[in-house]
């Protein structure tokens, strides 16, 4: 039987890819399929944690979870931020645009009206995982990830210390991805690195695998 190790403990997590309108028919989106956040949450309820799924774009059922639907960054920025109040843990597993339109177009945008080319005005969302870790909040876990295109082990640590120490989190989980790794894939390796960019750990397997792992580092930071 599965050790209920995080009994008595509120955990929240993000998962899937958010999508930005550009107009009432289009978006900008991305490749996360939302499986290691899935993961991360079912495998967090298995070991007694009362989890909430706030899931922007999913393709992998939630079946038996509590979730909390958003589609944009922003959605799912008041969806963290109203459940983290509460939270002992928070893990962003979500892919958050970086970036989202800055006007939505109530009309479809037309291609007669535009010509051989059309620029489209984007602006910057706010980082919500680095909000969270400076709010500094005793008693409250923040984990991150950091989806990498990197063509070596080296360089891929070099931009995870980096990102680690820019954002603050008690738990970045760096991760490559290409063209045929990372999302929606069923296994995953990643380094696991604490907010100075030192290594406290890896894992490599299937996604609950994984998400197992990162969950005893949770445990493990918190005692
Ligand atoms: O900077 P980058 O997008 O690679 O960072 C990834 C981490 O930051 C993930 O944990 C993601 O959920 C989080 N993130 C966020 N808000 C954003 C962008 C990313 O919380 N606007």
């Amino acid at each position: 039987a599965t050790v209920r190790d995080l009994a008595g403990l509120e955990v929240v997590v993000s998962a899937g890819g958010t999508r930005e309108p550009l107009d009432p028919v289009r978006f900008l989106g991305n490749r996360s399929s939302g499986k290691q956040g899935v993961a991360l949450a079912r495998a967090a309820a298995d070991r007694g944690a009362h989890v909430t799924l706030v899931a922007a774009h999913l393709e992998v059922e939630t079946e038996g979870l509590t979730v909390v639907r958003v589609e944009t960054a922003s959605e799912l920025a008041l969806a963290v931020e109203s459940a983290a109040e509460v939270a002992d843990v928070v893990v962003m597993a979500a892919a958050v645009a970086d970036y989202r339109p800055a006007t939505v177009s109530e009309a479809k945008i037309k291609k007669d009206d535009n010509g051989d080319a059309l620029t489209l005005h984007l602006v910057k969302n706010p980082d919500i995982l680095q909000g969270l870790a400076a709010l500094g909040r005793e008693g409250l876990t923040v984990v991150g990830f950091a989806a990498e295109t990197a063509p070596s082990r080296d360089e891929l640590l070099e931009l995870g210390r980096r990102k680690a120490r820019r954002k603050g989190a008690d738990l970045l989980v760096v991760n490559s991805v290409g063209w045929a790794a990372g999302f929606g894939t069923d296994d995953n390796a990643v380094i696991l690195l604490d907010s100075s960019g030192t290594i406290v750990g890896e894992a490599e397997g299937s996604k609950r695998q994984v998400a197992d792992v990162v969950l005893d580092h949770v445990i493990a930071l918190r005692s």
